[in-house]
């Protein structure tokens, strides 16, 4: 349930989105945002790695979004049209999250080789923002390699949200939460806000 200001769900109404889910024990607050998103008129179509089916079944995204959920690229493909062609056409945004270090990884070296990571590739970031929501243990965030794979995807033009700080599952303390449901839905809504509808 989103506790912000209800004037900050308007953006979302009749808006494609696209949102990619990553193998983060974060996962739990992204079907809290796929759900205010469906309520606020938002047409949501979520995809998922195979590790994050892990966390949360696919089952859970479907009920939430209202809409079938993207697990594999060989599903659904038709001759002139394959699926993560057909789904990263037409979207207003896209948001992966949790994006994992992994996934840091794989986008910023162009990988292409699951369902989330393929469907990033397939996006026109020109037309459509792609926004990441890294979350990770501290160390793994701190790490220099995601830390240069972070300044590689923003200078690609990724828009990257900085993680939050404070308790992570891992027991540990220090940067690398995923920020709340209301602060992710906070910073899709700018995002959009300015941005005419997609057709
Ligand atoms: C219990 C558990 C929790 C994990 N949490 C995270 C996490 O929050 N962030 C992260 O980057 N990796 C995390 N990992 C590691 C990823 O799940 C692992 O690198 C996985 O292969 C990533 O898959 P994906 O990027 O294809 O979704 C976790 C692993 C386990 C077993």
């Amino acid at each position: 349930m989103y506790h912000g200001h209800p004037d900050n769900l308007l953006p979302f109404k009749g808006r494609r989105i696209a949102v990619g889910v990553c193998a983060g024990i974060a996962s739990y607050k992204v079907c809290s945002v796929v759900s205010t998103l469906a309520q606020a008129g938002a047409e949501v179509t979520v995809s998922m790695t195979a590790d994050a089916q892990r966390f949360v079944t696919p089952l859970v995204f479907q009920s939430l979004s209202g809409r079938p959920v993207l697990t594999s690229p060989w599903e659904s493909s038709e001759p002139k049209d394959p699926q993560h062609i057909r789904a990263a056409s037409g979207l207003d945004v896209a948001l992966i999250a949790p994006c994992t270090m992994n996934m840091l990884a794989k986008l910023a070296q162009g990988s292409a080789d699951c369902m989330v990571s393929l469907l990033a590739a397939s996006i026109d970031r020109a037309k459509t923002p792609l926004v990441l929501a890294p979350s990770m243990n501290e160390v793994m965030w701190r790490q220099p390699a995601t830390t240069r794979n972070v300044a590689t995807l923003k200078a690609d033009g990724f828009h990257v949200i900085d993680p939050a700080s404070g308790w992570q599952a891992c027991r540990a303390v220090g940067p690398g939460r995923l920020p709340e449901p209301d602060a992710l839905i906070d910073l899709l809504a700018a995002v959009l806000r300015d941005r005419p509808v997609t057709g």
